[in-house]
């Protein structure tokens, strides 16, 4: 039996955690930024932003890039519940493209199908279990389609796409998204 989750919380993170506590800054403060900055240098990325939790991040983002009430978002209909939730909550109806079979991730092709189909305005693409969905050709489904593409990177912290980070970039459009120069 392979356990789906094992987290580890040794004497470290509780002197941690009750340092905050202590701290009286259990909102805020310079711990999260201490953790953003940090995260960010583990993922390679120029910037981090915590959340409470990850269907928090998700529905941060949808915002970021502007999807809300009455847009439609093509996502993978195996994941957890909370890709299509934040859909849901920013106020968007989530359409479902099936996967591929080897890799259990969005399948370009069919995202760019529904897409057309529901003349949809965002892909949101998930890791699942820490293999990144293909991002080259999601990034290029997005481009020629013009809809905005989001990552549900919940299950694939410290994953790699293509030998490298795979970072968003801060270029507004469309087309967000480049692979980090090595
Ligand atoms: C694929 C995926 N997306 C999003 C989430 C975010 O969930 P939560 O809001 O529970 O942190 C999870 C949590 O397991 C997840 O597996």
């Amino acid at each position: 039996m392979i356990d789906i989750a094992d987290p580890r919380f040794g004497e470290a993170e509780q002197a941690a955690v009750a340092d905050v506590l202590e701290s009286g800054m259990v909102a805020d403060g310079p711990v999260v930024r201490q953790f953003e900055s940090e995260f960010a240098d583990y993922c390679e990325a120029d910037h981090a932003v915590a959340t409470a939790n990850g269907t928090a991040a998700l529905v941060t983002a949808l915002d970021a890039v502007g999807i809300g009430d009455g847009d439609t978002v093509v996502t993978t209909p195996f994941s957890f519940v909370a890709s299509a939730n934040a859909i849901r909550l920013v106020g968007a109806e989530p359409v479902f493209a099936d996967i591929d079979p080897e890799t259990y991730n969005l399948d370009p092709d069919l995202a760019r199908a529904a897409v057309r189909d529901h003349d949809a305005d965002a892909i949101l693409a998930v890791h699942l279990y820490g293999l990144p969905a293909d991002m080259s050709e999601l990034a290029a489904v997005a481009d020629e389609e013009g809809v905005r593409l989001v990552e549900d990177a919940a299950q694939a912290h410290g994953a790699h796409y293509d030998v490298r980070p795979w970072v968003p970039s801060a270029t507004p459009g469309p087309s967000r998204f480049t692979r980090r120069r090595t």
